[in-house]
């Protein structure tokens, strides 16, 4: 088998005709291999993001510190104004009302759909299957993607219920990448996509880039074959337009998208008081917030930089601006607005941000240590120092386009409790779990239940469980049953006889268990 003259003339054209280096020494099925993998590159896309973080990468290798940047962001960024600012602990009841009916009528008319960014790694986890699937061990077993398919079901009976309709459809688009997308969709058709209709889940797969050395040559993983990673979670947009997904959003009528990631065990997913916020704003583009816990939080911060808003990640901004205090006294921080990665779009805007502008989306570096083939021509598995970059699309990079942007600020222990870690006091299993389940005590407590006065220390140190299904409850509404009870843990409230299809007419019943005695209480509908 030989090299065709033009794919020789393509790679010499790019600088890339390294890739060849061992073409002799490969049998005719590695051959393909590399052909294939070649033929799948977009040169002109790599070199092109190549030149552009050149100088960045080689200052940076160079030995100078990144200040030199963040000064000149810090002189210009200023916080999020008032008027584009929203907070759920400021906005009257009659307000967080009206948001919430707004965006359950458009929940209602399915206008909404979710969007899941799930082609991430999970490095830091440090599992080898898709953080949707991890269990974090509530007592029903239940993964993140269980929970979220769950709430999706729940708030399309809520609107249904609210504005006598039938047929809501909250469309669920699911974001994957070559490691997650066949594990994902196994995953799913296995557990019957969780009760909801398999036509309302969409997967589509975003694109790899090849990784690169620190002069810009793509690294081969193995003499026959190029490294590949995912391009980022801003890696949505080229996917959008690639996969058909906006065109299958328009088809479907939608005209509101809610994105988010995958590893934040409180997401409301759709949420309706989000969406109507955004709606009242009129906004084309949306952040939900929550307040950092301290000023150097490994968060992005949003804020308007000239006349665009942007996030700067933690990264970026100097120790100085992160202690930045307001000049009221409420020592509030100037730049609090921390990044969760729960986005709203109109489907104008992302027509629009992919038409347009999916090529100015700047890429950012990943210096990293890539199993590849060194210079030597050895395979190196386990490099010790970094040999490459990675080039990756923030899902975030799209704000300086927004023309009518606004930022939804919510409550940390309601909304935001991410699974990153495998170990240490943050972002654990353990505190997702935790976090899960003191929402779940608040709620009751809300609802009018007595529960023991030390309930959170026994959930938080004995070990203790209190779980509520998201198909009873989306967002603490629906326990009203409850008022009066008096409950011990381990408190589990579950839909038990569920069928597949979510079937709002039909009697439902819903089983609490307290403590070994299961108690069975006949509802009708959602109501009490
Ligand atoms: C992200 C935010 C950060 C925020 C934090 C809060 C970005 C770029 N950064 O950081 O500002 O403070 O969440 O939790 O959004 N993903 C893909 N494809 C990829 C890479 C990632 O779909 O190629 C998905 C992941 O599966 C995940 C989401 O994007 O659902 C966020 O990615 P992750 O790597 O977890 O971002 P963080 O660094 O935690």
């Amino acid at each position: 088998m030989e090299i065709d003259s033009a794919v020789r003339q393509r790679l010499t054209n790019a600088n890339q005709i390294h890739l060849l280096a061992y073409w002799s020494e490969l049998n005719d099925e590695q051959r393909q291999i590399l052909l294939r993998d070649i033929n799948e590159v977009d040169f002109e896309r790599v070199n092109q993001a190549y030149d552009a973080i050149k100088q960045e990468l080689l200052t940076e290798t160079n030995g100078q510190t990144k200040t030199e940047t963040p000064q000149v962001i810090d002189d210009i960024m200023e916080p999020i104004p008032d008027h584009m600012a929203g907070s759920i602990n400021e906005a009257s009841k009659e307000q967080l009302d009206t948001y919430r009916q707004q965006g359950l009528k458009a929940v209602s008319e399915s206008n909404v759909c979710v969007l899941l960014l799930a082609g991430g790694q999970g490095t830091r986890l440090g599992v080898d299957y898709p953080k949707g699937m991890f269990d974090v061990d509530l007592p029903s077993k239940k993964s993140l993607y269980q929970i979220q398919a769950e709430r999706i079901r729940r708030l399309e009976q809520l609107a249904n219920e609210q504005y006598n309709t039938h047929n809501a459809t909250i469309t669920w688009f699911i974001l994957t990448s070559e490691h997650t997308q066949e594990q994902t969709e196994k995953y799913f058709r296995s557990h019957n996509c969780f009760g909801l209709k398999r036509e309302n889940i969409i997967f589509f797969e975003q694109h790899t880039l090849p990784a690169l050395d620190l002069q810009g040559k793509i690294l081969l993983e193995e003499k026959y074959k190029l490294t590949k990673a995912a391009d980022g979670n801003g890696g949505l947009y080229r996917a959008l337009k690639t996969r058909g997904v906006l065109d299958e959003m328009k088809k479907r009528h939608i005209k509101y998208v809610h994105v988010y990631g995958v590893d934040n065990i409180l997401v409301r997913l759709a949420d309706p008081i989000f969406i109507g916020f955004c709606l009242e704003k009129n906004a084309d583009c949306a952040a939900k917030v929550v307040k950092k816990t301290i000023p150097t939080e490994a968060v992005g911060v949003i804020c308007k930089v000239g006349e665009r808003f942007q996030v700067v990640e933690y990264s970026e901004i100097l120790e100085q601006t992160a202690h930045r205090k307001k000049p009221d006294n409420s020592d509030e921080l100037v730049f609090n607005a921390g990044n969760i990665c729960n986005h709203f779009f109109t489907v104008d805007f992302l027509q629009d941000v992919c038409q347009k502008h999916e090529n100015e989306l700047r890429y950012h570096i990943a210096k990293k240590k890539i199993p590849a083939i060194d210079n030597n021509g050895v395979h190196v598995s386990k490099p010790t120092q970094i040999n490459g970059i990675k080039l990756e699309k923030f899902v975030f990079d799209v704000f300086p386009f927004s023309k009518t942007f606004a930022v939804w600020e919510v409550c940390r222990e309601d909304e935001f409790s991410p699974l990153k870690n495998s170990s240490g006091a943050k972002d654990t299993a353990i505190t997702c779990r935790r976090d899960l389940m003191l929402q779940h005590v608040r709620w009751l407590q809300q609802s009018g239940a007595h529960l023991p006065s030390d309930i959170e220390k026994h959930i938080e140190t004995v070990g203790k469980t209190c779980e509520i299904s998201p198909l009873v409850s989306y967002a603490g509404e629906n326990l009203e049953y409850l008022k009066g009870q008096k409950l011990e843990l381990p408190i589990s409230i579950d839909k038990k006889n569920d069928k597949q299809e979510p079937d709002i007419d039909l009697p439902k019943k819903i089983t609490l268990t307290n403590g070994i005695k299961p108690i069975s209480i006949q509802t009708n509908g959602i109501h009490h």
